[in-house]
């Protein structure tokens, strides 16, 4: 059996062809692009070995020790694993890992502390929530009523004196803090104080930056929040998936809105796969990952500034920055397809001013190649030469091709 079974596609390239030529068809697109999207990020072999691994093939509905199935006693091994790193790694009383992605483990948080029609406050979806914080298209604003804060449209900062003049007004039963595309560091202590104010739970979506706090490269929400929701896929690097943190207190009520309310049986491999990722996140070569990841983030803030786009609050505390391409005569839409024709790959966003579509950048899948920040000058300086025109599609692709090559995500 090969280790790494999605890069090494043998077995599949003799069964099925087509497949293994989408597989691998994707591993060289992702070698010869540029992966920006903020939420992105290259696992390791390690990872994605455990991603292959016969645990595909368990049926474990329940916890530990508690298995509505036969055969589990190594499954639960693995899942004690994720736990017992998970709680270690962020300092938390309760760790579940078994959430199936960032929704589900938003869904969970939900059913554990809310009933249907109770008002949530949360960062307005156009001021970047994410569809779980509201979305008329999603449960959540389906089912529960939401009162949107927002960003200063001048700083692009949280309006914090309005976040408490909306908790006041509303009584809601949970904040959320969390965000898809906000640069700045959230102040937990902040919303922690103005949910105690008004008697409501604080969740915290820690989806993006949950990496960052993992390297000690961001703040840890975990002292301030009721429960912490979290993806494991972004600067974690982990397997797609989902994670929440929570205190004792609320520990039971989070795993049975898990499990048995949102889902059934985990998925095993990609617990393992958890359990391997917080194993890597928890070495001073991660630390080291992560404050490179704000290193460039922040280098490629300054330079995308120098090129004349306006970059969202000034820069970035994190791993993603927002950027208006407005400057160079293009609006966001039209700058994500040209880009993308030359090799760079990344998403639209909202804008804290105007109906504008900006441009969403990160940093977590280009410092995992080991670039730096002289790369992500160099990156700025082709996307701006693609934007403004002076750059043929054909050469900037040329260029990124040259450039991916020099960093290989999973160097042979
Ligand atoms: C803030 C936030 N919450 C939740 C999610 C949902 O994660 P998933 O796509 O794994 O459901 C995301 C994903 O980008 C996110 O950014």
């Amino acid at each position: 059996m090969s280790v790494t079974p999605a890069l090494e596609a043998d077995v599949l390239r003799r069964q099925d062809p087509e497949l293994a030529e989408i597989l691998l068809g994707e591993l060289v697109r992702q070698s010869t692009t540029l992966q920006l999207t903020a939420a992105e990020n290259f696992t390791s072999p390690a990872v994605l070995a455990a991603l292959g691994s016969p645990l595909a093939n368990k049926y474990a509905e329940g916890y530990p020790g508690a298995r509505y199935h036969g055969g589990c006693e190594l499954v639960d091994v693995a899942e004690n694993i994720a736990v017992e790193r998970a709680r270690a790694l962020f300092d938390a009383e309760h760790a579940n890992v078994q959430s199936h992605s960032g929704s589900s483990a938003v869904l969970a948080a939900y059913a554990a502390l809310l009933r249907p029609g109770d008002t949530v406050l949360a960062l307005g979806l156009p001021h970047g929530g994410h569809l779980t914080h509201g979305s008329p298209a999603n449960f959540s604003g389906r089912w529960f009523d939401f009162v949107g804060y927002g960003v200063d449209a001048e700083t692009g900062l949280i309006d914090h004196p309005q976040v408490r003049a909306l908790a006041r007004t509303h009584r809601p039963k949970a904040i959320v803090c969390g965000s898809i595309a906000y640069p700045r560091h959230i102040d937990y202590a902040f919303f922690r104080d103005v949910a105690d104010e008004v008697g409501a739970y604080l969740i915290v979506d820690a989806a993006h930056p949950i990496g960052l706090v993992a390297g000690r490269a961001a703040p840890s929400p975990v002292p301030y929040a009721d429960v912490v929701c979290a993806t494991t896929h972004k600067v974690l690097r982990g397997p797609r998936g989902g994670m929440i943190l929570c205190g004792h207190e609320l520990a039971a009520r989070i795993d049975r809105a898990v499990f048995p309310f949102t889902q059934s049986g985990a998925q095993m491999h990609t617990v393992a796969a958890k359990a391997v990722a917080f194993g890597e996140a928890a070495t001073p070569a991660f630390a080291a990952y992560a404050h490179q990841v704000v290193a460039n983030a922040r280098a490629l803030a300054a330079a995308l500034a120098a090129e004349g786009l306006v970059v969202t609050t000034g820069g970035t505390d994190t791993h993603l920055l927002t950027a208006d391409p407005g400057p160079l005569g293009v609006d966001g839409r039209t700058a994500r397809g040209r880009l993308a024709a030359a090799g760079m790959v990344l998403d639209c966003c909202a804008l804290p001013h105007g109906d504008a579509r900006g441009l969403r950048l990160g940093t977590a899948a280009v410092t995992t190649q080991g670039m730096g920040e002289g790369e992500m000058t160099k990156i700025a300086a082709l996307l701006a030469g693609v934007l403004r025109g002076d750059v043929e599609p054909a050469g900037a692709r040329a260029e990124v091709r040259e450039l991916a090559g020099g960093f290989p995500p999973y160097p042979r």
